[in-house]
């Protein structure tokens, strides 16, 4: 994890335009594109086909439709609209029938209301195909809505559908009681948005403390959870606290970012650990993309390589 002045560099970046329009033109080339590493394909055609190796490697996986921040709410209906086709894709596919999605895609910033009858619509064919669903957690001016929607969907009925904890805000314990409460499955994360000292943690060492204590919280309380991290600090942690427990390894699965640390993947597999790899497409991957960038300069040499290899 990077500390947050790296964070807000890569946030500002995010939002520069010329910046956005190179990337937009030479990230997803065919073939050689800079951004392939981390983003599976532009359709979901593609994606599918990208990730065909993992279930012969016991990967799961969970197929991510980038997009976020819609203002208006015919793009949140369209968008809604796209992951009703994108369900049913997956379903003739034969893939894993599990998604991940974020509420302002769905018009979250439009008003609360537009948000929940979106994830009606994915949760209806969803629901009836036999997906699991993952809110996804964005930065903390919405983790209160996102939870919420979450209870609200809950007492609709919908129990397929579950979504993530950042380790680095500090709120998270009492969230976290609260969906082991409800029997909700949380993904735990340490969080990758920029966010200020009074809500969130800033050091390395908090971060990773929280989310030790988190983990102890959801292996022992929660149902199913996972444990989102490329962190072998963590990973060592969360093996050993669930040895020293007797929990066995189908109570939890590991979870993993699309072209990180693929080695570790299937190390954890070979010991017998579930591992699920989250697989985000479309072709709005530019923030996401940064965020990547954002947590490991190393991650800028690898690109700027693919850059000037693509016109060389
Ligand atoms: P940390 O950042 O400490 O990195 C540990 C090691 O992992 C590094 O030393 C490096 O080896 C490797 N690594 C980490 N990031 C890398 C990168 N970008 N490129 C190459 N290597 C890298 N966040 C959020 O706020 N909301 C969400 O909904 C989600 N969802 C989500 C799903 C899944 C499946 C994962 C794995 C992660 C998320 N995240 C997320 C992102 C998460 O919050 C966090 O930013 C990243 O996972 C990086 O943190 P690590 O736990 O890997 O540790």
């Amino acid at each position: 994890m990077l500390d947050a002045t790296s964070k807000a560099l890569f946030h500002g970046l995010a939002q520069v335009e010329t910046l956005q329009r190179l990337a937009s033109k030479y990230g997803m080339a065919p073939g050689s594109g800079f951004a392939r590493r981390f983003i599976a394909g532009e359709t979901v055609e593609e994606a599918v086909a990208a990730v065909s190796d993992l279930p012969g490697k016991g990967l799961g996986l969970t197929l991510d439709y980038l997009g976020e921040s819609v203002s208006s709410a015919e793009a949140a209906s369209a968008a809604t609209d796209d992951y009703v086709k994108i369900i049913h894709a997956i379903v003739a596919s034969g893939a894993e029938r599990n998604i991940s999605l974020k509420l302002t895609q769905l018009g979250l910033d439009v008003d609360r209301a537009t948000a929940v009858d979106n994830m009606r619509r994915i949760l209806e064919p969803a629901d009836a195909n036999g997906f699991f669903v993952r809110i996804d957690m964005e930065n903390s001016p919405y983790t209160d809505a996102t939870i919420g929607i979450l209870d609200t969907l809950w007492q609709q009925g919908h129990r397929n559908v579950g979504t993530v904890i950042q380790s680095y805000l500090k709120r998270s314990a009492a969230d976290i009681q609260h969906l082991n409460g409800m029997g909700a499955r949380v993904r735990l994360v340490k969080g990758a948005y920029k966010e200020a000292k009074n809500v969130a943690h800033q050091r390395k060492s908090e971060v990773d403390g929280a989310f030790v204590e988190l983990m102890h919280l959801l292996l022992d309380e929660g149902t199913y959870p996972a444990i989102a991290t490329h962190d072998p600090n963590m990973i060592a942690e969360a093996k050993a606290y669930a040895k020293s427990k007797g929990y066995t390894s189908d109570r939890f699965e590991f979870q993993m970012l699309y072209g990180i640390r693929r080695d570790l993947q299937t190390a954890l597999v070979k010991e017998g650990y579930r591992v699920r790899v989250y697989v985000p497409f479309g072709q709005q991957w530019y923030p996401y993309f940064m965020r990547r960038l954002g947590e490991r300069p190393a991650n800028v040499a690898f690109v700027l390589r693919g850059i000037f290899s693509d016109r060389g």
